[in-house]
């Protein structure tokens, strides 16, 4: 196989696992993209800070800058918006393709960034910067990319939704929930964004703007959290046959002046219990899209986590590196096979 570089941008709770996945499944990811995605480094602040994972100390630096160029394929997850703005227009410009994870930035930079990538035919992709592990960006752009979605509902934060969810199974207090919800790891360093929805909200954007094929800006989506929602409040809901969880919502409306148009908004609102969504209990995501063909769908499972983020940023590397090596070995449809197939009656039918 020939090479291909990958560069990372760093070894927190995702970058480890990129990293680890990347090296353990080195053989298994060559056959099936047909070339062998050679991680060349991995950019961090503090080379002495302790890992996840025990990395070869030699791929570690701290000159990022350095690491982008020559790379092939760019992988930011170090989160925060300019320093990995820069990077990522740098990779761009040299004509590597991106992968990141970074929501907050696509939510206020992303048209900015697919314009650069488009402009020197690159790829940019960020799958797992919306719930998580779960496929929703790729469906959205590309499977229903022949529909007429009308709505999507997501409960896209999962801390928020472990918090009310504790509040309304378990009678927790918002702060116990809240407390154990940050030592599952499942807040951002500064609790305020998914609290009071900031996080949601960035989500929201990027949703809308892809189901809507439109750029629905972070500041034009309504946004109210949880913080104002009370025991009292779950309470009254339950007994009237209702849930409360955070929502984002985008959907197309017809305004009262006749203009139809995207409307996105995140807040906590009352679901009826029968709702697939109030199904959705602790940290999970789910996404439910309403389309005019296909009809009602579910998109649901792990929205945050570093081995779990980690799946959608391989997913999204492998595509950009199947890339590279069209008509090349390795691509979808090769002979190449992972497994064996076992015979009938071999298989446990329980579930
Ligand atoms: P962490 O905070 O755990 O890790 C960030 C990493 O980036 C660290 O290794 C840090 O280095 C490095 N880093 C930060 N700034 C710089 C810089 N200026 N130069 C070089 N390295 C830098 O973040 P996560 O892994 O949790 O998240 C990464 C991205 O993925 C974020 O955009 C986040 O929003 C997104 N995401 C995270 C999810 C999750 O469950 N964690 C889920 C979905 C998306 P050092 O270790 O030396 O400090
Ligand atoms: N803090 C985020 C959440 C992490 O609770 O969903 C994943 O984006």
């Amino acid at each position: 196989y020939r090479d291909l570089r990958v560069a990372l941008l760093g070894c927190g709770s995702v970058g480890a696992q990129v990293a680890r996945l990347l090296l353990e499944q080195g053989d298994e990811l060559a056959a099936r993209v047909g070339a062998r995605l050679h991680l060349t480094g991995i950019a961090v602040r503090d080379l002495d800070a302790p890992r996840d994972v025990d990395l070869p100390r030699e791929l570690f630096t701290t000159d990022a800058e350095q690491l982008v160029l020559g790379a092939d394929i760019v992988v930011e997850l170090m989160g925060g918006i300019e320093t990995a703005r820069e990077l990522i227009l740098r990779a761009l410009e040299s004509g590597a393709d991106v992968v990141t994870a970074n929501k907050a930035l696509i939510a206020e930079h992303g048209p900015e960034l697919a314009d650069a990538a488009e402009q020197v035919g690159a790829q940019l992709s960020y799958e797992a910067a919306v719930a998580g592990a779960i496929p929703i960006i790729r469906p959205l752009r590309e499977s229903l990319a022949g529909d007429h979605i009308t709505r999507v509902l997501g409960i896209v934060n999962g801390s928020t939704n472990y918090i009310l969810d504790r509040m309304d199974r378990f009678g927790d207090s918002a702060e116990d929930a809240m407390r154990v919800a940050s030592e599952l790891g499942y807040l951002e360093a500064d609790p305020t964004l998914d609290v009071e929805g900031y996080d949601a909200a960035q989500k929201a954007t990027i949703l809308a703007s892809i189901a809507f094929h439109t750029v629905v800006p972070v500041d034009a989506v309504y946004r109210e959290g949880i913080s104002g929602v009370t025991s009292a409040q779950i309470e009254a809901a339950r007994h009237a046959g209702y849930v409360i969880k955070l929502l984002a919502i985008a959907e197309r409306l017809t305004a009262a002046d006749g203009t139809t148009g995207v409307s996105a908004r995140v807040y906590p609102a009352l679901i009826s219990r029968d709702h697939p969504l109030a199904a959705v209990h602790g940290g999970k995501n789910a996404v439910f899209v309403e389309a005019e063909a296909a009809g009602e769908l579910m998109f649901y499972g792990a929205g945050a986590g570093g081995v779990e983020t980690a799946s959608a940023v391989l997913g999204d590397l492998v595509s950009a590196a199947r890339r590279h090596v069209i008509g090349g070995p390795g691509i979808p449809g090769s002979s190449h096979a992972d497994l064996c197939v076992l015979p009938i009656g071999e298989v446990s039918t329980s579930y």
